[in-house]
């Protein structure tokens, strides 16, 4: 039996054991990491293509890609916002899989949906609602006014009001910077060619378009001009972005009835 003063007598033995201890330690938090592909779902969805054959005739085919994709340039200026404004400290992105949760704000989160969110914003206090799948539930009108004063939606709201996010113009001469830092991070954003194929054959060639990172602008002044995020708007405000932001969350996959849970009619 070594006794424990024998350890402390003895620096070189103590050094041993102390790099044995954190190099236990050491593992027990690295390990995991080598397997967290293997803990997000493979959430898929069809697509059908139309492309033409040897003899100039049109065919379509369907295929499944990931149903998770990351977000276009307007949406990511969106979530800058969302972070910028502190909206996590009311608001949670998370449902937790227990039946009173589901039953409000429907099916439960998946890893898979906050797998390109980069700082992910699950949050940790609700005084608002979750609002991971807010998405679609109300229309871009109803959300930019309860953005500029809650008060007019919803009468005993105590959210504040931002309306000044609506006579800001979005600054959006830098997404491209944002897209490639968060390239770094394994935000699957394209900057060649190699990359959008490996796009194409992994989201579709729609959702691929919008990853390329020079064609940024252009993706993000045509998402504006044609989803009328801030209705009455001219130009781009922050609040188009915002919204743009608000409605794609939880609509990237549609859960079906089958797939377990009930939930769309108490939406
Ligand atoms: C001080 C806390 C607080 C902050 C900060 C806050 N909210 Fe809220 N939010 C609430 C409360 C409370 C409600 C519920 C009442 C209502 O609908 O206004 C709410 C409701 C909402 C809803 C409607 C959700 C639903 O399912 O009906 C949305 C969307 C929303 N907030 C977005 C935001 C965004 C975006 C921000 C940041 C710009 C934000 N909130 C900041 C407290 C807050």
């Amino acid at each position: 039996m070594i006794r424990h003063e024998q350890i402390e007598k003895n620096s070189g033995l103590m050094l041993v054991l102390t790099l044995v201890i954190i190099s236990i330690g050491g593992l027990i938090e690295i390990v995991p990491l080598f397997f967290i592909n293997d803990t997000i779902e493979v959430v898929k969805k069809e697509i059908t293509e139309t492309s033409r054959d040897a003899n100039g005739k049109r065919v379509r085919t369907k295929r499944e890609v990931d149903a998770i994709r990351p977000y276009t340039p307007l949406e990511q200026l969106g979530r800058n916002i969302y972070i910028r404004e502190g909206c996590y400290a009311c608001h949670s992105q998370q449902i937790r899989p227990m039946q009173d949760e589901y039953l409000r704000y429907g099916y439960y989160s998946l890893a898979a949906e906050s797998q390109f969110d980069h700082p992910f914003q699950w949050g940790s206090k609700r005084t608002g609602p979750d609002l991971a799948r807010v998405g679609g539930k109300y229309s871009n009108r109803w959300q930019s006014e309860h953005l500029k004063n809650p008060r007019s939606v919803e009468p005993k709201s105590i959210m504040p009001g931002y309306p000044y996010l609506s006579k800001n113009d979005l600054y959006y001469k830098d997404v491209k910077s944002h897209m490639k830092a968060l390239r770094i991070t394994g935000v699957p954003y394209s900057s060649n060619d190699e990359e959008y194929k490996a796009n194409v054959e992994r989201f579709g060639a729609n959702v691929a378009d919008l990853l390329v990172i020079d064609n940024a602008i252009e993706n993000l002044e045509k998402q504006a001009k044609d989803g009328n995020y801030d209705p009455g708007r001219e130009g781009i405000s922050e609040m188009a972005a915002l919204v743009a932001y608000l409605q794609v969350l939880g609509t990237m996959y549609q859960f079906k009835d089958d797939d377990g849970i009930e939930y769309s009619k108490f939406r």
